[in-house]
């Protein structure tokens, strides 16, 4: 894992960008999987510009959504889907065939969790992986005490998850559960990218990068990736003792 400190949100969000657009350069069969949340807002959208400001063929590439809350509707303006049909999909107009978004409202939630491992062993893995952190350090909805063997599954919320996560939504819903891409995908996927900014962020990066590798604290997994990158702003490293 590497530590890459930047300037500001503006400057870490454009070091992502670039590197999906490179990425998508090199691969045009790209699997990528994002993270909604307000942490990786701005890289998809100047990946979104990149994309089309350079004329990227991204005509092969797969998406993958990396988590839901369980219940809402695809419509809710809070959903991820609702975050990445509204930011990524069409923006770039993909194919239905070309993203996979878990389905909330599915009567089958195990069933969802199978289909979208067979995806992703079908295409032969993630290439890229843009995650968030949660204040409690989780990583999609993989909770403090989550197995770092898990695939996708559907989690109860912890608390903090629950209460944080009021934020994304305009009217009050219950938020109980998630579903959730695991940590088996995150350690097999090809390149990490952990976001974080501001100073509300600072303690829960310290732990990842300087604290112990425990199911206790999910991100610190992301110190055992061989090719993990931890990208954060000056607010979010000011714990830190020292950053590349
Ligand atoms: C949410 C999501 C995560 C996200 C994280 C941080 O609950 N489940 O996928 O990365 O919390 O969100 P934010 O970027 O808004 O701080």
């Amino acid at each position: 894992m590497k530590v890459l400190s930047f300037k500001n949100y503006q400057s870490l969000s454009d070091f992502a960008a670039t590197e999906i657009a490179n990425a998508i350069k090199n691969k045009p069969s790209l699997v990528l999987c994002l993270a909604s949340g307000d942490t990786p807002k701005l890289t998809v959208e100047l990946l979104v510009k990149k994309i089309k400001d350079q004329k990227i063929d991204h005509s092969a590439i797969t998406f993958i959504g990396l988590d839901e809350w369980v219940g809402l509707p695809p419509e809710n303006t809070g959903s991820c889907h609702y975050f990445f049909q509204s930011k990524l999909i069409e923006p770039l107009q993909l194919k239905p065939s070309q993203y996979f978004l878990f389905n909330a409202l599915a009567n089958d939630l195990q069933n969802e969790c199978i289909e979208m491992d067979q995806v992703i062993d079908q295409k032969k893995g993630i290439d890229i992986m843009l995650v968030g952190i949660g204040m409690n350090g989780h990583i999609g909805f993989n909770e403090p005490g989550s197995s770092f063997n898990n695939l996708s599954h559907v989690i109860e919320l912890d608390e903090v998850t629950k209460s944080v996560g009021k934020k994304y939504f305009t009217e009050q819903v219950e938020l109980s559960q998630g579903i959730t891409l695991g940590f088996k995908h995150l350690m097999n996927a090809g390149k990490v990218f952990l976001m974080a900014n501001g100073i509300k962020k600072a303690d829960v990066i310290k732990k990842t990068v300087d604290g112990p590798v425990t199911e206790d604290f999910p991100a610190s997994i992301m110190q055992k990736h061989q090719n993990g990158f931890v990208l954060i702003d000056e607010e979010a490293a000011s714990l830190l003792n020292k950053t590349a």
